[in-house]
């Protein structure tokens, strides 16, 4: 894949420094270098090249910002496995069959699966340039016309898709990769499995449905009381647009969540919907732009809609679905009202559940996005009630080196309240601990031949 020397995340960051900025939006600053020094200690034998093998501040604070953005760069990356995902699984835009992972295996081997590829590339550069685009694919053109690929001569055309195709080969090599590495990894090892790969938004109900599990065996431990979280946040909340598994792209690009796990706060007791305050922290400024119009058009008296889609053709067991399906019958109830969902298109009909819940303008107000790169930044919270009661981040450390995971770490404890957690399904590095102590493991069991578990690690912050 190439490297390009302007992103399309840094050209919508410019343009987001031109919108309205939140009143009361707080600008997150990078680490010191006095904070990192636990980690920097604990990993003195492994310290990136880059850093020499006894940093002083003046390196440390040139190095964080190169650092910071290497990572956002790495979005464009992720955005163009959207894209893949979108040419594997779309539906709005095609009749041709889906490439699911046995057939991306496939792709170059089989004459077959070579044909798909090919009718569904054509098919999908054919909406990308339709004067009635939908939202995701005016998405998914601005980002390719911004790297440098345009769609209007049929030359222009060819070469975006042999892009298409080029990526498509990647994507089957990197699975491959992925594949071999899992027969032998460890927890640790599978918890920084994407730490080279481009950093994508996607996101599904899977994982908010874990949470769930999670929250509830806390609140049943006595770990978590009533009413004690009304400061949430939510590190990488994602934007669903494309989902990796089977394409959901029928819908609007949305982020779902904030919403989701704001609605099992409010069931468990735990949270009012009257009073909390929620943030997301992110680095993309898709997402950002996303979660800020959202709250400004809450200020305005406007709802926001979350479709809650889910594919019943996933390998799971049926105890899990069964489960599963008792959360999402009920998921949104708390916080908003039920409305008619988005049509499914016939093709997936069968295997898509869909409802729609409508948030309350006086819900969604009190979200309030941060433009900030876990691994490096915080919010520098001052006034102890400031901080945070609980902060969610699933499936995004393990974009991470275990290096980086410990400076994550840092970050997170450094904005909760003393007791307060952490929950991710991705095991953070230990190395270098800091004030995060694991202090409960909820285990899901997704599937038994071969066995796939789903875990949340929590995370409580020392006193
Ligand atoms: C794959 S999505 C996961 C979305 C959602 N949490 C889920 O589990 O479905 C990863 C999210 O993390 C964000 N992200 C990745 N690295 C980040 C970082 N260093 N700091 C803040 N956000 C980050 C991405 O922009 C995206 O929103």
């Amino acid at each position: 894949m190439k490297h390009y020397l302007i992103s399309f995340f840094s050209l919508i960051s410019a343009l987001a420094l031109c919108l309205p900025a939140t009143a009361q939006a707080p600008k997150s600053e990078y680490m010191t270098f006095d904070a990192a020094q636990p980690v920097l200690r604990g990993f003195s034998d492994a310290l990136p090249a880059a850093l020499g093998k006894s940093p002083d501040a003046a390196t440390w604070s040139v190095w964080i910002k190169s650092q910071d953005l290497n990572i956002r760069q790495r979005l464009d990356l992720g955005e163009e496995d959207t894209l893949t995902n979108l040419l594997r699984w779309g539906v709005t835009y095609t009749k041709e069959y889906q490439i699911d992972r046995e057939y991306l295996a496939l792709y170059g081997k089989s004459s077959l699966v070579n044909a798909f590829a090919e009718n569904r590339a054509n098919d999908l550069i054919r909406a990308l340039a339709s004067p009635n685009a939908n939202e995701g694919m005016l998405q998914m053109r601005a980002f390719l016309e911004q790297r440098g690929y345009s769609l209007k001569t049929a030359q222009d055309r060819a070469r975006v898709k042999q892009h298409l195709l080029d990526n498509l080969a990647h994507m089957r090599d990197e699975f491959a990769e992925f594949r071999e590495k899992l027969k032998t990894a460890d927890l640790a090892e599978q918890a920084q499995l994407y730490a080279q790969r481009g950093i994508s938004l996607d996101s599904n109900l899977w994982p908010d449905y874990a949470l769930d599990r999670a929250l509830e065996e806390l609140v049943k431990a006595g770990k978590l009381k009533p009413g004690s979280v009304q400061r949430i946040a939510i590190v990488g909340p994602g934007l669903d647009f494309a989902n990796k598994e089977y394409g959901n792209d029928f819908y609007p690009p949305q982020s779902i969540q904030p919403f989701a796990v704001l609605d099992s706060l409010v069931r468990l007791g735990l949270t009012d919907a009257k009073t909390f305050q929620l943030y997301t922290f992110d680095i993309s400024p898709s997402i950002n732009i996303h979660i800020a119009r959202l709250q400004k058009n809450a200020v305005a008296g406007k709802p926001y809609v979350v479709q809650l889609p889910w594919n019943s053709a996933v390998p799971f067991s049926p105890e899990y679905i069964a489960s599963f399906t008792q959360y999402w019958q009920s998921l949104g109830k708390q916080i908003g009202t039920p409305v008619q969902p988005v049509a499914v298109p016939l093709k997936v009909a069968d295997e898509i559940h869909i409802q729609a819940v409508s948030i309350g303008p006086e819900i969604a107000r009190r979200i309030t996005p941060v433009d900030m790169n876990i691994v490096y930044q915080h919010l520098p919270i001052t006034n102890p009630d400031e901080k945070f009661d609980l902060i969610i981040g699933t499936n995004i450390f393990i974009y991470y080196s275990a290096f980086e995971q410990s400076l994550a770490r840092v970050n997170l404890a450094s904005m909760l309240k003393p007791g307060g957690f952490v929950l991710s399904n991705d095991m953070l590095a230990d190395k270098a601990p800091g004030q995060l102590e694991e202090a409960q493991r909820t285990t899901i069991d997704v599937r038994s031949q071969p066995v796939i578990q789903e875990h949340i690690y929590c995370y409580r912050r020392l006193p």
